[in-house]
């Protein structure tokens, strides 16, 4: 057991307390100035930290904002007065949380399929984040459906990297987020999108077992069960509902304190919308908080109304913590499509 494990308890069960989910702020330099890029931001260190220090500091943030993600830049850097990050979080009572892979690469053997690296030298990471204040972190597999794909190779490498990282990190005292994500990418149904999950979600808890993660002391990220993007038809937010509750429940065990959703590209009205109708349908069935986790459904209106344009800051941070704040009801049951319409303000 770790030495950590009352602390990492009481961790888990702050990140998912009722009404709050999780921000990930977490892009890589890569992922974020691609989305810098594409809005004609400057593509530079000191744009990405304007931009994080925009986010931590939006008024309000922690009404709906249990922990933010970082990444290794944005954990080390400051305000432009100088106080540390962290120290913002610290002070809002934001938990600090780090993304500790180092990314999706090539899986050797597999076509078209990845693996998540990022264990070499990760027991010595970890000491440094928890000395930083970081208390929680991230670890995100990549599952794409194809042609005969997901493998099983894919399913194997993928789950066992989740459960040797977890398993560190509760070592360190970080309680680790695993996030086995099933992409949105492709035109499957519904019901394939299923089975992947299934089997997904089967071999990251034998792994997680094997490796004697504590499960109480975690969290799950995982993809919602949803039909493919290119998928001509398109299941209805009550079947995404449904089958999303259905195959957590078949597989992730009581014990485990929350389940905070990724948005994977969905829209910001539906990763609300399918958040909401989980909670209001099927709370009383679940074991676990079901909560969110997400980047671009809580950031990408922020960061398309800044584009580097700093007297938008204001702004920018009201639309940012407006939609935390629908998505902290859609945790609760309480979103209604009508609020997107409603003035949202601290
Ligand atoms: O790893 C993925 C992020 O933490 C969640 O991002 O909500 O944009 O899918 P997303």
């Amino acid at each position: 057991m770790s030495t950590y494990a009352n602390e990492l308890r009481a961790t888990a069960q702050a990140m998912v307390a009722p009404g709050k989910g999780i921000l990930a702020m977490d892009e890589s330099n890569g992922t974020c100035n691609k989305r810098f890029a594409a809005l004609g931001i400057p593509t530079t260190e000191e744009r990405r930290r304007t931009y994080r220090e925009l986010i931590l500091t939006t008024p309000g943030l922690s009404e709906a904002i249990s922990g933010a993600i970082l990444y290794d830049e944005t954990i080390r850097q400051s305000t432009q007065s100088g106080v540390p990050f962290t120290q913002v979080m610290k002070d809002a009572g934001i938990l600090i949380g780090i993304k500790v892979d180092t990314g999706a690469k090539d899986l050797a053997g597999c076509p078209n399929e990845k693996v998540t690296e990022g264990l070499d030298g990760l027991r010595d990471r970890i000491a440094e984040y928890y000395q930083m204040g970081a208390r929680f972190a991230k670890w995100r597999a990549v599952i794409t459906i194809g042609d005969d794909i997901p493998s099983l190779t894919c399913l194997e490498a993928n789950a066992h990297g989740l459960a040797r990282y977890a398993a560190l990190c509760q070592e360190g005292g970080l309680v680790p987020i695993v996030e086995p994500e099933v992409l949105i990418t492709g035109d499957h149904s519904l019901e394939t999108s299923y089975a992947v999950t299934d089997q997904t979600l089967q071999a990251v808890f034998h792994q997680l077992r094997l490796q004697q993660v504590a499960l109480d002391q975690m969290i799950l990220k995982p993809s919602m069960v949803i039909s493919g993007a290119d998928c001509a038809t398109q299941a209805s937010v009550e079947q995404v509902a449904e089958m999303t509750i259905r195959c957590l429940r078949s597989n992730v065990p009581a014990m485990v304190p929350g389940i905070a959703f990724l948005s994977g590209g969905q829209s910001n009205e539906k990763a609300s919308a399918h958040l909401n109708r989980m909670n209001a349908d099927y709370g009383d069935q679940c074991p676990w908080r079901v909560t969110f986790s997400y980047a671009r459904a809580i950031q990408q209106t922020a960061l398309n109304h800044w584009a580097g344009d700093d007297s938008k800051i204001g702004a920018a941070q009201q639309l940012l913590y407006r939609r935390a704040k629908l998505n902290s009801a859609a945790s609760m049951g309480q979103y209604k499509p009508e609020m997107e319409q409603e003035p949202i303000r601290v």
